[in-house]
């Protein structure tokens, strides 16, 4: 094939003429508007887009209301502490730790039915501490023989770090053990030295 038969290049490659805005955005649009599949294109990204703020919350909405529920004092069993999980009417949460029972209800981001440690709340969690694990086990009383001294000195850290952010309520209850009346003693300031199951040496 000669020179002369090579097609000639197009003036407007060799040499694009520069559009101006509206020019672009006209031939964008004719772009879009020419073909069935850009326009269902267009029509997805606008629904994902009202989507996502839609679902955006609105930065004049109450930051999570935390319930502020009576203080309780009384002792509980394994059974009856089961009530106590975020699931119940009033949404309180209790947790066993070394013998003792704790109102965690202000942790219900942790402890409550949706929370990374929904599992520990209405039951003793100290066994789940001392070994860092949720898998709770039997569903009996657990007295705890069986653990050596570190994961011992585990649950009584775990249990000074209860004391400091959530309020004391009572104590678990072994099989055969009475509930201790309360109504006698002075309600207010209850965050005594509580009879743990383990003591600090
Ligand atoms: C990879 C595993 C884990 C990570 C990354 C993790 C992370 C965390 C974080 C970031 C906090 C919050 C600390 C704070 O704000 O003060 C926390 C608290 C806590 N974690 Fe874990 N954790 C893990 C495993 C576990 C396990 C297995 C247990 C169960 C025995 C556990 C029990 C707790 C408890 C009881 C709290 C205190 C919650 C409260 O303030 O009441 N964690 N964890």
């Amino acid at each position: 094939m000669s020179e002369n038969n090579v097609p000639p290049v197009s003036s407007k490659l060799k040499n694009p003429i520069p559009l101006t805005y509206w020019e672009f955005i006209c031939s964008f649009f004719n772009e879009i508007i020419s073909s069935p599949i850009n326009l269902a294109l267009v029509a997805i990204i606008a629904w994902l887009v009202y989507k996502i703020f839609q679902n955006k919350p609105k930065q004049e909405e109450p930051a999570q209301v935390i319930k502020e529920l009576a203080k309780i004092k009384r002792d509980f069993t394994l059974e009856e502490l089961k009530e106590y999980n975020g699931t119940g009417p009033d949404g309180r949460i209790l947790v066993a730790v070394n013998g003792n029972v704790y109102d965690v209800t202000k942790g219900a981001n942790f402890y409550g039915p949706d929370g990374p440690y929904a599992a520990l709340g209405g039951r003793d969690a100290s066994r789940c501490l001392a070994t860092f694990s949720i898998d709770l086990g039997k569903d009996e009383y657990d007295d705890l023989s069986d653990l050596n001294t570190e994961d011992m000195n585990s649950i009584i850290e775990w249990e000074e770090q209860f004391k400091e952010s959530y309020d004391y309520v009572g104590k678990l209850l072994q099989p055969g053990d009475a509930h201790t009346n309360y109504s006698d003693e002075e309600e207010e300031g209850s965050q005594q030295e509580n009879e743990s199951k383990i003591k600090k040496e």
